[in-house]
This record gives C-alpha cells, structure tokens and sequence, in this order.
C-alpha cells in the first residue's frame, strides 16, 4: 500500500482540533435557549454534518419543522456561539501528536490537504499555525453537496493533483468515511472503533499509526 499513497486527506474537527467540542456547546447553548432536547448521543450524528443540516437533524430530533428563513436564523445564532468560543481556543485544543503527525507525513514526501465541512475552518488552522502544513484547504464553502458526498474529498485530491487511489483520508464522522469510501479513497477513522467501523483503520493515539507501513520511508523536504 505504501507505494501508492502520496497525499493525506485530513479532515479538521475532531482530527486535527478538538473544536468538536466547541460545535457541540454551541449546539447544546442553542437548544438550551430554545428548550430543545440534545446529548452525546444526538450530537455523534452531526459530526462532519454541515451547519443547516445538523440543525435539521436536532429539529427532527425534537419532533420540529421550522421555515427557511427561521432555520437560517437559528443556525447563524449557532455559529455567532461558536466563532465566541474559538477566543478560547489554545493549542491545547490541538489533538494529541497531531503536528508531529503532520510534520512526519511531509517529511515521507506526502502532500497533506485539509478537508473540512466547517466554513469556520480558516480561521482554525490560522489561530493554531497549521495552514503551512496544507497544500489544498477545502471547506463547506467549496463544495455543494456536504459529506457523505464524496465531493470533498475529490476536490482535495484534485487540488492536489492526485488520482483517489493515491490518498489516505483521516476521520472521525461516519459521514465522512462514508464519503472517503464513496470517493474511492482508504480512511483511517480517528476515535472511537464504535462510530468508525467502515474505517480501514482506526486509531485514537498517532503514535500508535505504524506510518513506514502506510505511507513508506522516502524523505523528502518539510517546513521546519
Ligand atoms: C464539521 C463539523 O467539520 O463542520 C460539524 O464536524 C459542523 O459539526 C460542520 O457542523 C460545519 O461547520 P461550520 O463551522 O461551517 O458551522
Ligand atoms: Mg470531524
């Protein structure tokens, strides 16, 4: 397999970040406002799901049908929760070996692309210095159909200028390793093996990815 692969398709929330957990406060502020219900469990189901679309999953959840212009409103007031709390944000947010992981995948010549649902994701990888690792960024606001879609993933393979057999994807939303697989590409599902048993692999440590094994040896130049 090491022969093949070339290019890392990274997903953002919950990956690279824990913003994972900001998405659900600002979910969980937003239902508290509106006396909506909303868990664990609920917000599993809105990973890698786009804004509009994970409010429509919590209004179905609570038995709600809300007009456009309503729905719009509601996630807007969502996201203002959200962008207030990335002011929080430190790289103690970074998840664990997740910049070494980066550094040592460009160091084996791969070239690293980001592939995140969240229109937030910009400014994400610039308050935590991460942008330099990526050659290609997608986001919500490059694509038109939201994962499970393969569409992102193959504007990331094409910004990089790779065939999908060459790319390694890496997630934590069965959305989107049902969107890496429909893509045609490899997945290593990050968490836990419970919500990503379509993954090829899974992990939860980086440290624990035998990396020789799935990306090969050869050195090639990386930033400092
Ligand atoms: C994904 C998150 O990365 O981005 C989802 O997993 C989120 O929880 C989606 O809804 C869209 O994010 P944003 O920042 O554009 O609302
Ligand atoms: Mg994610």
């Amino acid at each position: 397999m090491q022969q093949q692969v070339r290019a890392a398709l990274f997903d953002l929330d919950g990956v690279l970040v824990f913003t994972d957990r900001y998405h659900c406060r600002a979910w969980h502020r937003l239902a508290k406002d509106e006396g909506w219900t909303f868990d664990a469990q609920l917000n599993d189901r809105l990973r890698g799901v786009s804004r509009l679309a994970s409010l429509q999953v919590i209004l179905e959840h609570n038995g709600l049908t809300l007009d456009a212009a309503a729905c719009v409103q509601l996630a807007d007031r969502k996201n203002r929760y959200y962008v207030e709390s990335l002011q929080e944000m430190s790289t103690a947010d970074l998840y664990p070996g997740a910049r070494e992981l980066l550094r040592s995948l460009r160091w084996r010549g791969i070239k690293l692309g980001l592939c995140s649902a969240s229109r937030n994701a910009p400014e994400v990888l610039e308050r935590l210095e991460l942008s330099q690792w990526f050659s290609a960024t997608i986001t919500g606001a490059d694509i038109v159909r939201s994962k499970p879609d393969p569409e992102i993933f193959l504007k990331g393979a094409a910004a990089l200028g790779m065939a999908r057999h060459n790319c390694v994807v890496f997630e934590d939303a069965p959305a989107g390793i049902t969107a890496a697989k429909a893509a045609g590409m490899k997945c290593i599902g990050v968490g836990t093996a419970a919500l990503l048993e379509e993954a090829d692999w899974v992990v939860t440590n980086y440290a624990d990815l035998p990396l020789d094994e799935l990306f090969g040896v050869e050195r090639q130049s990386a930033p400092a």
